[in-house]
């Protein structure tokens, strides 16, 4: 694609400036895509009823038309632009957890452009919460259609330094308010089904949502790669195991923390002989286990604060990559709470296998 100069401005993130925002959204009414931050991730937006504009998010992703994109809103009042009915229990939903990271999958309006749903007949909608977002969303006056702002297939990016790496020479403008703080996306749920069902593990734990809808389902289940894939692909079309894969091999090590550990330092160790540079992301209390080991060691915090570990999931997946190491090791943070998203990602980094 033609070469497109990037600025980065940095924005105060609980109260941005106002021109700043200004700027922002006149490129956003102009029809270019402009990188805000969300509480979750860094996100890639458009004027969602701009066509053009949004055929430039797939264009600077390199992201397949048949990916569909999530639409930002700062008000319940845009829904009535976006979906034709609001079930009760969106409503219910919306009330408790937006704004936030939850995106509920609706009725399509007749006015969305085909290119935010790839042709579904559902739309993906949430509200988020960071100030920056929502000033962006109200100052352009329309919903922003958004995915992450890294590259297709890449990890999603939690800072202004990760867009950049991925995204820098392609996006006329990148809005930098630090690091985001959920670090993982929002939870994808359906309520288009016969029953309500996450198609996305995310910011919002189902423990969570069930709070509200008892009758939530959790992810399908996938067993295997080809499983998963199915099921899903069909569904919402971007959630195929690899799509967060790193740009390095990832082994993710399943069983209890005693086994995690025994079975992470032998391969550290077979594949050190071998002269392989090893990265092992490990919870703060496993790293006495590796410190004698040659691999780099990343923790993302302690395995009893997972919103910590969720914070630093892909920055540490990230600092690998930068240090060149050729494979990472990373242990299992369980399925509590943030735990299933933690674990979604990482099967995907990780291909959808497991090593015991
Ligand atoms: O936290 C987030 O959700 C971030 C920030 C920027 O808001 N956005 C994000 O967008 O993660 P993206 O495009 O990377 O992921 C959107 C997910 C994809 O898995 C896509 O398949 C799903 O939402 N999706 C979008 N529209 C859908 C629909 N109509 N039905 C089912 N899934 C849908
Ligand atoms: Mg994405």
């Amino acid at each position: 694609m033609k070469y497109i100069p990037t600025e980065v401005i940095i924005v105060d993130a609980d109260q941005p400036e106002p021109a700043v925002i200004k700027r922002a959204a006149k490129l956003l009414r102009d029809g270019e895509i402009v990188v805000f931050p969300t509480e979750t991730v860094y996100g890639l937006g458009a004027d969602a009823f701009q066509p053009t504009a949004l055929e430039r998010i797939f264009v600077a992703k390199g992201r397949p038309f048949s990916d569909p994109l999530i639409v930002h809103i700062a008000d319940e009042h845009e829904l009535e632009l976006l979906t034709t009915t609001i079930p009760t229990e969106a409503k219910r939903l919306a009330q408790e957890f937006w704004p936030g990271p939850l995106t509920l999958i609706l009725p399509k309006g007749p006015r969305v452009p085909h290119l935010v749903t790839a042709g579904l007949e559902t739309i993906a909608i949430r509200m988020p919460r960071h100030p920056v977002a929502l000033a962006l969303i109200s100052a352009l006056g329309s919903p922003i259609a958004a995915p992450s702002a890294n590259r297709f297939m890449h990890i999603s990016p939690t800072t202004a330094h990760h867009v950049f790496t991925d995204l820098s020479g392609r996006v006329p403008l990148i809005l930098d308010a630090g690091p985001c703080e959920i670090g993982v996306e929002s939870t994808v749920l359906d309520l288009c089904s016969n029953e309500p069902r996450i198609l996305r593990p995310g910011g919002i734990s189902l423990e969570a949502l069930r709070t509200i809808l008892p009758d939530v389902q959790p992810p399908k289940q996938r067993n295997t790669v080809v499983e998963y894939e199915e099921t899903l692909a069909k569904k919402a079309p971007g959630q195929l195991l690899t799509h967060y894969a790193p740009t390095v091999p990832l082994l993710l090590f399943d069983g209890t923390i005693e086994e995690m550990r025994t079975s992470m330092l032998a391969e550290t160790g077979r594949r050190s002989t071998q002269g392989e540079h090893v990265g092992v992301l490990v919870a703060e209390e496993d790293i006495p286990t590796f410190q004698d080991s040659d691999a780099l060691i990343y923790s993302p915090g302690r395995e009893d604060d997972l919103v910590q570990v969720a914070a630093n999931l892909f920055a540490g997946l990230r600092t690998f990559e930068e240090a060149h190491v050729q494979v990472i090791l990373c242990r299992n943070f369980g399925e509590q709470g943030l735990g299933l998203a933690i674990r979604d990602r990482l099967l995907k980094a990780a291909g959808g296998k497991i090593c015991r």
